[in-house]
């Protein structure tokens, strides 16, 4: 029989995001459609897992789709929800959508045309927001957004004025601007996700679905981290990392891992839900790894959570309600 739940993984040909499809198909046999998004579908990458899901049989649908494409991003939310109305995908019970896609290019850009704050801020918001109306029909949907330990070093108003900023599109910046630009993307996602739990409490207080932020820890990822437009510092220090993987692992356990070990943490949030987890949340999660942790006190201010909201509804266009 297909599989009635399908979960939507963007950037699913990337290091953790194939890997994550392994272990769901591998963790639930046929339990799961998998629909996951890539940029080029012909490429290796994407040969490898769908090599790899035909031999498990699994069922899978790997589709283009540009992050840094809003107008994309919105025809493939309005596709996923047509699909589900007319009964070819069976809706997201028990499955939902992991945003796993990053982009790390460490480059100013004007605000209106920031890839990095397209893919990693609008895009998820989009995607999130607008299949919210196939999540709430289903038993229960998880969303995932994929952090990083990176966004202790972001501002949550980053990317506010940066019509006016200085600097030429496309110049480089420094290692550690560029780290702030990204912990910048992943904190705004984080407070997007969070205050968008507290809304769906609001409106929706019956809702299951729930919202997680979820941090891989450093992953070596076989020399595939984030594209190939990364800063030179992170091939040396992830092969410091690899290195002395073993040892840092005994006191950080999300030290340096495979990416199958995040993909497990991802893949066990798939499957049977804890009787705490089957409740309508009031307020999203942040997990290190498969651990639930509490994030900093910056990402926790509700006040701050709506202004992050407010500026994101904003510049996906979504405005400040809840529209099913
Ligand atoms: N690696 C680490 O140590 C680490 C640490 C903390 C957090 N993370 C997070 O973990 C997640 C996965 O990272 P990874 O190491 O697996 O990276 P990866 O292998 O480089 O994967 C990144 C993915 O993002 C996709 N992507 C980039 N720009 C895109 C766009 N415009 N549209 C659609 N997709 C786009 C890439 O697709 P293409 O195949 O088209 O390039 C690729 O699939 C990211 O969210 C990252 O921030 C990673």
């Amino acid at each position: 029989m297909a599989p009635q739940s399908t979960i939507i993984i963007t950037g699913g040909t990337g290091s953790l995001g194939s890997s994550l499809a392994r272990a769901l198909e591998t963790s639930y046999p046929g339990r799961f459609h998998l629909l996951l998004t890539c940029r080029n579908p012909d490429d290796e990458h994407a040969k490898t897992i769908s090599t790899f899901l035909e031999s498990k049989k699994g069922s899978f649908a790997l589709e283009k789709l540009d992050l840094s494409d809003l107008d994309g991003v919105r025809t493939f939310v309005g596709d996923v929800k047509a699909r589900v109305a007319s009964g070819e995908l069976k809706g997201l019970v028990g499955g939902g959508l992991v945003n796993c896609a990053a982009n790390q290019t460490f480059f100013k850009g004007q605000k209106w045309k920031d890839v990095m704050y397209t893919v990693n801020c609008l895009a998820p918001a989009l995607l999130m927001r607008g299949l919210l109306g196939v999540m709430l029909e289903g038993e229960g949907s998880t969303v995932v957004n994929v952090g990083s330990g990176a966004y202790e070093i972001g501002r949550c108003d980053y990317f506010e004025g940066k019509e006016e900023s200085e600097g030429k599109e496309g110049e480089k910046v420094g290692f550690l601007e560029g780290m702030k630009r990204y912990g910048s993307c992943k904190l705004v996602t984080m407070m997007v996700g969070f205050a968008f739990q507290r809304r769906l409490y609001t409106v929706y207080p019956e809702n299951k679905v729930h919202i997680i932020n979820l941090d891989p820890g450093s992953m070596n990822a076989g020399g595939r981290l984030l594209g190939s437009e990364r800063h030179w510092v992170f091939p040396i220090l992830y092969g410091i990392l690899g290195v002395t993987g073993p040892l840092l692992r005994l006191v950080r356990k999300d030290a340096i891992n495979p990416p199958s070990v995040p993909a497990k943490a991802i893949a066990d949030l798939f499957g049977s839900p804890k009787e705490s987890e089957g409740r309508v949340w009031k307020t999203g999660k942040y997990f290190i790894l498969d651990d639930e942790k509490k994030p900093n006190a910056l990402s926790l201010n509700d006040g701050k959570q709506d202004e992050v909201w407010k500026n994101v509804g904003r510049d996906t266009g979504l405005g400040d309600g809840l529209k099913v």
